[in-house]
C-alpha cells in the first residue's frame, strides 16, 4: 500500500482500489463485474436497489456505496448472491407492469438485460399489477410509471448533471410514484430531450416520443452480449 493503493480481494482475486473508490468501482476498474442497476457512472450512488449486494468479510454490503479497504475480502459471483440479486429482480418485475415485448426500451433496458443475465424467464412471483400513470404532457417527452422501478437515476441526474431538479418521489412503500415539479405534467417542466435525466433511465420509464424500435431486433444494445460484458463476460450460465 506504500503507494497509496488499497490492496483487497475479490472472489479470492487480488485487486487494487485507488484512495476513495468504492467496491464496486475498483472491482469494475479490475475486470470484476458486480451487477448493478441504481448505481450509473457519473452519478452519486444512492444505494437503493441492492443489486450490487456483495459480502465483505462476510457481512452484506452494497457495493456501490461501500469504499475499499485495505484486506477486504469480498464475495460477489457466489450462487448465495447470485440468487439474491435474481430475488431483487424478479421483485421489480412483478412490482410494476412491464410488457417488454410491447416496450420501445425492449433490447436496451438494464432490467430486462439482468434478467437475461441471471436466467429469469418468468416470474416466481405473483403479479401486483398495480394503477400506475402515464405523464404524456411533454411534446417530446414520455413517462411510463409502469415501468418506473424508483432507481433515482433521472432525479439524480437532473440534479447533478441538468442543474434542474425536475424529478422527485411522492408517496411511501408500494404507493410509492415518480413526481415532477409541477402539477400540470413533464410538459409544464424544464424537461428536454437531451437532459441527461432521459438518457440515465434504466427501463423505458422516460422515453422520447417518435423515437421508438428505430434500431431493429438483433442489434440494439444487449442483442449482442449480455449486461456486463463491457466489464467482463459472464461466466458459464451466469
Ligand atoms: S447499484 Fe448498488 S444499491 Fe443499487
Amino acid at each position: 500500500m506504500t503507494d497509496g493503493t488499497i490492496p483487497l480481494t475479490v472472489d479470492g482475486r487480488p485487486i487494487e482500489a485507488r484512495p476513495g473508490q468504492t467496491i464496486l468501482e475498483a472491482a469494475e476498474a479490475a475486470g470484476i463485474y458486480i451487477p448493478r442497476l441504481c448505481w450509473l457512472q457519473g452519478l452519486s450512488p444512492s444505494g437503493s436497489c441492492r443489486v450490487c449486494t456483495v459480502r465483505v468479510n462476510g457481512r452484506p454490503q452494497a457495493a456501490c456505496t461501500q469504499p475499499a479497504a485495505p484486506g477486504m475480502v469480498v464475495e460477489n459471483d457466489t450462487e448465495e448472491l447470485r440468487a439474491l440479486r435474481r430475488d431483487l429482480i424478479d421483485m421489480l418485475f412483478v412490482e410494476g407492469n412491464h410488457f417488454c415485448m410491447f416496450c420501445e426500451k425492449s433490447g436496451n433496458c438494464e432490467l430486462q438485460a439482468l434478467a437475461y443475465r441471471f436466467g429469469i424467464t418468468a416470474p416466481k412471483y405473483p403479479f401486483l399489477f398495480p394503477q400506475r400513470e402515464l405523464d404524456a404532457t411533454h411534446p417530446d417527452l414520455l413517462i411510463d410509471r409502469n415501468r418506473c422501478i424508483l432507481c433515482g437515476r433521472c432525479a439524480r441526474a437532473s440534479r447533478e448533471l441538468d442543474g434542474k431538479a425536475l424529478f422527485g418521489f411522492t408517496g411511501r412503500g408500494p404507493n410509492r410514484r415518480l413526481a415532477v415539479g409541477a402539477a400540470a405534467g413533464l410538459g409544464a417542466t424544464a424537461a428536454d430531450a437531451a437532459d441527461r435525466a432521459m438518457a440515465a433511465c434504466p427501463t423505458g420509464a422516460l422515453l422520447a416520443k417518435r423515437v421508438g424500435y428505430a434500431v431493429p431486433v438483433g442489434r440494439r444494445r444487449y442483442d449482442q452480449a449480455p449486461i456486463g460484458s463491457e466489464v467482463a463476460r459472464p461466466a458459464g450460465g451466469e
